[in-house]
């Protein structure tokens, strides 16, 4: 019995691919490489010592999904397949909607075909839009999403919801994470966002690498104690073996629709991931006080008691060791790049 990944490839899948392949799962990656190299497979092997299936192909593609399923006895499928740029949803909503949505239904309505009922939906922390308060916890009024890339991931929830309100010999699991960073300690595998980074670790780690010139830290008027942006930053190994805890529980358990935060529970401000990158790396990071960007909120973190008490999965990596692997990844790609 395999673990269905679409988007395996790609910086959470890839590290979810990891752990799962540790935890002695059999897995087959289904990507497209639109947001990722083919490289990514030979490092999740070397990595773990473990082969798997790969199939490249679009998992919009119907006749060849359907494929992949009469194939392989599929036991759950975790879904990475979704684009995730705030700014680009913006500008590309038709794509966003077809991709992260039809892509959704396509992956459903087979798995209903081949009576395969588990599924990890990838959601985020966006659905609660401008939350009223902190922590937050799954019971939070979710909406008001400020793009189109949250709104996918809002109403691919609603579709889950519908799904198993329909049927509830469904199982499934939406995991809504915060802010992920960081990279596996190998260096081998890591984020590597695209042009001109938006997120802040990404954008972080190109200025101290000189790539950049200086970070602008989008606003230092937030009602918070430094006055810049307060996030939940989550190590993505962290959250990679938050999603082995969850295929456990939907394994253990009886069958239902569950929903977690995956979160430290702990906010840093913008110039506390400045300081923190700086100690733990010995880099500079100049940057300048620019406007507030659209759209972004003072403060974001979530209440992971549930995820503690339901799955026994809490993050345990540190502010320190999500810097200095984000940095590691990138440095060593630095070199290895300059040898080619
Ligand atoms: C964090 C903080 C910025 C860049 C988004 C999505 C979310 C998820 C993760 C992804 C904020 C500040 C940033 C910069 C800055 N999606 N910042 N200068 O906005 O919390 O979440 O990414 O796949 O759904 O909404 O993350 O890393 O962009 O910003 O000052 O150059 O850093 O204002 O306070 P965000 P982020």
């Amino acid at each position: 019995m395999a673990v269905l990944l679409p988007g395996g490839a790609g910086f959470i899948g890839s590290h979810t691919a990891v752990e799962l392949l540790n935890a002695g799962k059999e897995i087959i990656i289904i990507d497209n490489f639109s947001n990722s190299k083919p490289e990514v497979l030979e490092s999740i092997k070397k990595i773990t010592g473990k082969d798997f299936k790969f199939y490249e192909m679009d998992y919009l593609d119907e006749e060849k999904l359907e494929n992949v399923f009469e194939e392989n006895n599929i036991e759950a499928v975790l879904n990475f397949a979704g684009f995730k740029a705030v700014g680009e949803s913006v500008k590309k909503p038709i794509e966003y909607y077809k991709n992260n949505i039809s892509g959704a239904l396509v992956l459903l309505e087979t798995m209903k075909k081949h009576n395969v009922k588990k599924f990890i939906f990838s959601s985020s922390a966006t659905v609660y839009g401008e939350p009223e308060k902190v922590p937050i916890t799954e019971e939070f009024k979710t909406g008001g999403t400020t793009n189109p890339y949250g709104t996918t991931k809002l109403f691919i929830e609603q579709i889950l919801k519908d799904i198993y309100a329909s049927d509830n010999s469904w199982d499934i699991c939406i995991l809504r994470y915060f802010n992920p960073v960081g990279a596996h300690e190998s260096g081998l595998i890591g984020e590597e966002p695209q042009g001109i980074p938006n997120n802040l670790m990404p954008y972080i780690v190109r200025v101290a690498n000189g790539e950049l010139k200086e970070l602008s830290v989008f606003g230092n008027d937030y009602n918070t104690p430094d006055g810049t942006g307060v996030r939940d930053y989550i190590h993505v190994v962290d959250l990679a073996k938050g999603h082995v805890k969850a295929l456990e529980k939907l394994d253990r358990e009886q069958k239902g629709l569950y929903i977690y935060n995956l979160g430290t529970g702990k906010g840093y401000s913008v110039l506390d991931m400045v300081k923190a990158f700086e100690k733990a790396t010995g880099k500079k990071v100049p940057y300048k006080i620019a406007p507030r960007r659209e759209g972004d909120i003072a403060t974001c973190y979530a209440e992971p008691k549930k995820a503690k008490e339901e799955l026994g999965w809490q993050a345990e990596k540190t502010l320190e060791d999500m810097c200095k692997d984000s940095w590691n990844y990138i440095s060593r790609k630095g070199e290895n790049d300059d040898k080619l």
